[in-house]
């Protein structure tokens, strides 16, 4: 088992709100152990130019309330080579580093999973507003990245209702459906297009029929950037659609990286301190090469080779639900 006197913390690919917890748990957590913690920045990109500050308990101080990442972050594709990767385990070298908490998504803890395999112990920190991570539940910033697209669907209901019209809210997630998903059950979709169970635009446009047949005053379709229809093309579809209809208005909202910059929830603060404090102790009991995530709501380590590259199961239970409470 390797001897542990000095980790670096690095956060790597989308910004998540509640990273900064992250990295503050897993700095102070690193100095209870009675070992020095140094910050990388820009994630992977800075590992390999060994970009390294030292991060005692005070330079961690006044982040928690901070979206983003105060270390920066970066997507990094030369870290995929053998070349990048050798960089960062002689830069590590350099600096007398002994192992690494990477905190980040799936891209992040595919190269944690490279970066183990030089020989580095890694722990790794489940955070993506995709919540698409393997080994994780829930993952680091997707309670804020799903409330502020609550708040948009709510006022976009409000607007949509003075004027009887159609909304489209396209939400992010890359490939995978969950915010668009939990945001359509949270705010009340008419209709939910997610990647996982592809919706026709003909299926929208009856949905949408259905609603304002039924009497509502507003249509609003949540819709995943990854879903086979983009909101644009939805939108351009609806309104062709509804042409000779009487009170059939479309529009169409992209929030985009809005969802990334929110002020970190009370939940995506203390999930960032659980789940550094957990990496940090399960490097300190010799638990390596693992990511700390959250499964049935407990902490808990699942091997990054298990992690790395996979996707977890869809909750597709929860799509028959939102259907259900359509009516
Ligand atoms: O993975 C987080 C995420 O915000 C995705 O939802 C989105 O597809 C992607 O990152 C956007 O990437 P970038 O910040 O590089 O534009």
């Amino acid at each position: 088992m390797t001897t542990i006197r000095r980790i670096a913390i690095l956060t790597s690919g989308g910004d998540a709100p509640g990273m900064n917890a992250a990295i503050r748990s897993a700095a102070r957590s690193a100095v209870s152990h009675g070992w020095e913690a140094y910050g990388v920045r820009r994630g992977f990109a800075g590992l390999m130019a060994g970009d390294f500050k030292a991060l005692g308990p005070r330079d961690v101080g006044g982040v928690l309330q901070q979206g983003g990442t105060f270390l920066g972050s970066a997507r990094a594709p030369e870290f995929k080579t053998a070349e990048g990767q050798q960089k960062a385990v002689e830069a590590l070298s350099a600096a007398g580093i002994d192992a690494v908490v990477v905190i980040g998504g799936n891209g992040s803890q595919t190269g944690a999973h490279a970066l183990s395999k030089h020989g580095i112990p890694v722990a790794g920190i489940a955070s993506t507003i995709d919540n698409d991570l393997a080994g994780s539940d829930i993952t680091i910033g997707v309670d804020t990245a799903l409330n502020i697209a609550l708040e948009a669907i709510d006022r976009l209901k409000v607007t949509a209702s003075s004027h009887q019209r159609a909304f489209l809210v396209e939400v992010m997630g890359r490939d995978c459906g969950y915010l668009a998903l939990m945001a359509g059950i949270a705010g009340g979709a008419e209709s939910i297009c997610i990647p996982e169970i592809p919706t026709t635009p003909e299926q929208v446009a009856a949905e949408l029929d259905d609603a304002f047949q039924r009497g509502k005053t507003h249509g609003l379709i949540v819709v995943a950037e990854g879903a086979a229809h983009d909101a644009t093309a939805l939108a351009a579809y609806l309104v062709e659609h509804g042409k000779h209809r009487p009170g059939y208005e479309v529009r169409s909202s992209i929030l985009g990286h809005v969802q990334r910059g929110g002020i970190p929830t009370a939940s995506d603060r203390i999930l960032g301190a659980r789940l550094a404090a957990h990496a940090v102790d399960c490097l300190a009991r010799g638990q390596v090469n693992v990511l700390a995530g959250m499964v049935a709501n407990q902490v808990t380590a699942t091997p990054l080779a298990e992690v790395a590259g996979k996707h977890k199961p869809f909750p597709s239970d929860l799509f028959d639900l939102a259907k259900t409470l359509v009516r």
